[in-house]
C-alpha cells in the first residue's frame, strides 16, 4: 500500500545563518524521506523559516532593519546550503506567509469556540525606555540566591538558580539598562490544564507513538499532586505590542506568542505547496491514512508532543503522528551553542571542497533512532569516509569496471558462475533489513550491513583475483563473470546507500546506464546490458582538508581589524555600564623609570574640591612612545570615568584613558589617544 506521508524538520529562527547542528537533522529528515520515496510511497517535506518573536525584532532592530527585511536577507542564504548537501525539501516557506497568519487566527478561534481560550490579567516587567514588556532573558540583574551580578531573568549561569525575573536583585533592562517597572496586562491563555486537555495529552504521549525517552520524560506533566491537579499548566499564548508576530482576532494590540504560530508554520508550507501542485489542502489533510511527521530536536519537545498535538487535536484537526526526537550535535565533544553553533560552518564546509556526501555519510553513520547526542569527530570522520565509504563500497567499482570496459567493450555476462550468484542472492536477501532500519531511523546499523555486504563482495574479489585471471590466456569468461558480479553488486550497494547518498546514485545509474534506481530493484538484476565508462566517483577525504575546517578562516575571509578579531558581542546595557567622560589634559609629563608610561592630570568636569580647586585626576598611560607630553596639555580626550582606582608602580591611576592600538605592539608600535571634536567640554558624556 501506498502510504501518504507529510514530513517536516523544525523550522529554524531566522535570526542566523544555519550552522552544522541544523544540517545533521535535515540531513536525517532527508534521508528518511529519500528512503520512503525509494520505496514509491508519496511524501510531501516542507520546511519554513520561524520568523517571529521578541528576539528578531530586537535582532532587526540593531542591525537597523525592519523585522521583514532582516528574516528576507536571512531566507535569502538558505538555499546554498540546502543544494549544498542535497537536502531536497519539497518547499520553503516563513511563518509570517498570508497562509500562516491565516490558519493561527483559524486554530485559535477554533480553540476560543471550544472554550480552551481564557483571559487573565498577568504582572510583568516593562521598559519604561523602550515602551515594551521585557521577555525573560531581556532582563538581568543579580542572582536573588548567590548575588552574581549581571544574570538573566530566568535562571543564574553562576549557581544555577530557577526564579522568577522578580525575584532578581537590581534588575535593569538588558535592552536599555533602564530599570524595569511591574506593569500589569492581559494575557491570553490556552487552557491545557482543562481536563479535555490533560486525558487527551495524556493518551496521545503515553500511546507508545514516542521515543520510550521521550514519552517518560513527557509522563512528568501529567503526575497527580495530593490535590489531584497535574503538572501541566496553562500555556500564555499572547505578547503585547510591540510585537513581531501574528495579531490575535478581536484583540488588537495583543499578538500570539511566537511559539503559538511556529508550528502552524508547518501546515502553512504545506498549503503553499499544495496550492502549487493544485492538491486541496484541508481534503489532504482530511486524509485518515495520512500520516504527519515531525523531526525535531531534544530541546523543543515541550511544544511539539504537548502545546501542538492539543492545538491540532482541539480545533478539529488530526494531532501528529510521529514527533522523531534527535540529540545534539557535539563537535569534538563540546556541545555548541544554539544560535551560533560550533565554529564548523556548513558554507565552509563546501567551500574547502569538501564532498557534501561525505558528511552525510559519517552523519548517517552515527544516527540510531534514539535521542543520543552525536559527535562529529575529525579522526573518525576520516576514518570512515576514507576506510569504509571508499576504501569498501567505492573500491568494487574501481576493482572491476576497467575490466568490463577494455576487455567486454562495456558489456556484462549474461551468467555469473555458482559463487557469484550465492554472493549476488545474500545481498539481495538483505533488502528488506536493510529497509526495517532505514524506516526505523537506525541509520547507522543500516550503513554497518551495507558495509558488512560491501567485505563480503571484497572477499569475493579476493579470492577470485580478477587482475590475474586478466593474464591467463583463455580465461575471458571467468574474468566477465566474476567482474559482472562485481558491478552487480555495485549496483546493489548503491540502491541500499542512496538515501543517504542521493548524487553519488545518480552518478553511478549514470555510468551503469539504468533508470534510477528504486527499492524494488534489488530483487531484479541489470542482466547482460552494456555500461558505459568508469571515471572515479568518490576520492578519499585529505585529512589537511579538515584541519582548513577547524582553523579560524583566512584573514581575506574575514577582516580582522587591528590584527584581532571583535570581542563577542554585547548588548546596549553592556556598553552603558561603562561610564565614558570627555576629560582636559590639563598636565602631562613623562615617568622616571618607564619609557612607555605618561602621566596625565585630567580635569573631568568634577567640580570643585574642599580647597576650592577644581577637582583632577591623575591618570597612568602608555602612549609616551606616540606622543610628546608637552603637545597634549591643553588636548581633549575619553577617559574611563567608573573604573575602579588602581595602584601602579608609579602611583595610583584614577581611570584610564582611550588609546588605540594593534594587536601586534612589536610590528605595529604606538598606542594613539583618542581625541574628541574641539566643541565637546570636559565632563560630557560620550554615548
Ligand atoms: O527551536 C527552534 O529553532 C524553533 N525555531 C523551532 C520551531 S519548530 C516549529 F514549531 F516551528
Ligand atoms: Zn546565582
Amino acid at each position: 500500500m501506498t502510504r501518504k506521508l507529510f514530513v517536516t524538520t523544525a523550522l529554524p529562527y531566522a535570526n542566523a545563518a544555519f550552522h552544522i547542528g541544523h544540517m545533521m537533522e535535515y540531513i536525517q529528515a532527508d534521508t528518511w524521506v529519500r528512503f520512503q520515496r525509494l520505496r514509491g510511497h508519496d511524501v510531501h517535506f516542507v520546511c519554513a523559516d520561524d520568523v517571529h518573536g521578541a528576539a528578531i525584532m530586537i535582532a532587526a532592530d540593531k542591525a537597523g532593519l525592519t523585522p521583514q527585511a532582516f528574516v528576507a536577507q536571512i531566507a535569502a542564504g538558505r538555499q546554498r546550503y540546502l543544494d549544498g548537501f542535497h537536502i531536497a525539501f519539497d518547499n520553503w516557506h516563513s511563518t509570517d506567509a498570508p497562509e500562516n497568519h491565516e490558519l493561527a487566527r483559524s486554530i485559535y478561534l477554533s480553540l476560543r469556540q471550544n472554550e480552551l481560550i481564557e483571559t487573565r490579567t498577568i504582572e510583568q516587567f516593562f521598559d519604561p525606555d523602550k515602551g515594551m514588556f521585557l521577555a525573560d532573558r531581556f532582563i538581568k540583574g543579580e542572582c536573588p540566591k548567590c548575588g552574581a551580578k549581571d544574570q538573566y531573568g530566568d535562571n543564574c549561569e553562576v549557581c544555577g538558580a530557577v526564579y522568577a525575573p522578580t525575584d532578581l536583585k537590581n534588575p535593569y533592562s538588558a535592552l536599555s539598562g533602564a530599570t524595569p517597572v511591574l506593569k500589569s496586562s492581559e494575557h491570553f491563555f490556552f487552557k491545557l490544564s482543562d481536563p479535555r486537555c490533560v486525558a487527551f495529552l495524556e493518551s496521545w504521549t503515553q500511546d507508545g507513538r514516542l521515543q520510550p525517552e521521550v514519552a517518560n520524560k513527557v509522563r512528568e506533566w501529567f503526575v497527580r499532586d495530593e490535590t489531584g491537579k497535574v503538572g501541566l499548566g496553562d500555556w500564555d499564548i499572547s505578547r503585547d505590542a510591540p510585537y513581531f508576530g501574528i495579531e490575535i482576532p478581536d484583540a488588537p494590540g495583543k499578538y500570539f506568542y511566537v511559539w503559538l504560530d511556529a508550528p502552524v508554520g508547518y501546515l502553512a508550507s504545506l498549503k503553499n505547496l499544495l496550492a502549487r501542485l493544485d492538491i486541496d489542502f484541508d481534503h489532504y489533510l482530511a486524509q485518515p491514512e495520512l500520516e504527519q511527521i515531525h523531526f525535531i530536536g531534544k530541546d523543543i519537545v515541550t511544544f511539539h508532543t504537548l502545546f501542538w498535538p492539543a492545538m491540532l487535536h482541539f480545533s478539529g484537526r488530526k494531532a501528529p503522528d510521529r514527533v522523531y526526537v534527535h540529540g545534539h550535535l557535539t563537535v569534538s565533544g563540546e556541545k555548541m551553542s544554539k544560535s551560533r553553533g560550533t565554529g564548523i560552518s556548513p558554507l565552509r564546509y563546501l567551500e574547502l571542497g569538501l564532498n557534501a556526501e561525505w558528511l552525510r555519510y559519517y552523519i548517517a553513520a552515527k544516527l540510531n533512532a534514539r535521542v543520543e547526542d552525536l559527535d562529529f569527530n575529525p579522526d573518525d570522520f576520516v576514518a570512515r569516509v576514507n576506510a569504509d565509504l571508499v576504501g569498501k563500497y567505492i573500491n568494487i567499482a574501481s576493482r572491476a569496471a576497467g575490466f568490463i570496459g577494455k576487455r567486454f567493450d562495456g558489456r556484462l555476462s549474461a551468467d555469473m558462475g555458482v559463487e557469484g550468484r550465492i554472493v549476488l542472492d545474500a545481498l539481495r536477501a538483505h533488502a528488506e533489513p536493510i529497509a526495517t532500519l532505514y524506516e526505523d531511523r537506525e541509520f547507522g546499523k543500516a550503513m554497518r550491513e551495507v558495509m558488512l555486504l560491501a567485505d563480503k563482495v571484497n572477499e569475493y574479489v579476493d579470492q577470485h583475483k580478477p587482475w590475474e585471471i586478466a593474464k591467463r590466456p583463455g580465461q575471458d569468461a571467468a574474468l566477465h563473470d566474476v567482474c559482472t558480479v562485481c558491478i552487480e553488486a555495485f549496483r546493489l550497494l548503491t540502491l541500499y546507500l542512496k538515501p543517504v547518498l542521493p548524487a553519488l546514485a545518480a552518478q553511478v545509474e549514470a555510468f551503469l546506464r539504468i533508470e534510477p534506481l528504486r527499492w524494488g530493484d534489488a530483487a531484479r538484476a541489470m542482466g547482460a546490458h552494456t555500461i558505459g565508462d568508469y571515471r572515479h566517483l568518490m576520492q578519499r577525504v585529505d585529512p589537511k582538508m579538515l584541519d582548513a575546517l577547524f582553523e579560524p578562516p583566512p584573514a581575506a575571509a574575514v577582516v580582522a581589524p587591528g590584527g584581532e578579531p571583535l570581542a563577542a558581542e554585547i548588548g546596549i546595557a553592556d556598553f552603558s555600564r561603562v561610564d565614558l567622560r570627555v576629560a582636559r589634559i590639563m598636565a602631562a609629563e613623562r615617568v622616571e623609570g618607564s619609557s612607555k608610561l605618561l602621566r596625565l592630570t585630567l580635569d573631568v568636569g568634577e567640580g570643585i574640591d574642599a580647597d576650592g580647586r577644581p577637582r583632577l585626576r591623575t591618570v597612568f598611560s602608555g602612549i609616551a612612545s606616540a606622543h610628546q607630553p608637552e603637545s597634549l596639555v591643553g588636548q581633549l580626550t575619553v577617559v574611563v570615568a567608573n573604573l575602579a582606582p588602581r595602584q601602579m608602580k608609579f602611583g595610583i591611576s584614577e581611570g584610564m584613558v582611550l588609546t588605540a592600538g594593534h594587536a601586534d605592539e612589536k610590528a605595529h608600535p604606538g598606542l594613539h589617544l583618542l581625541q574628541p571634536g574641539s566643541g565637546a567640554t570636559p565632563g560630557l558624556r560620550v554615548r
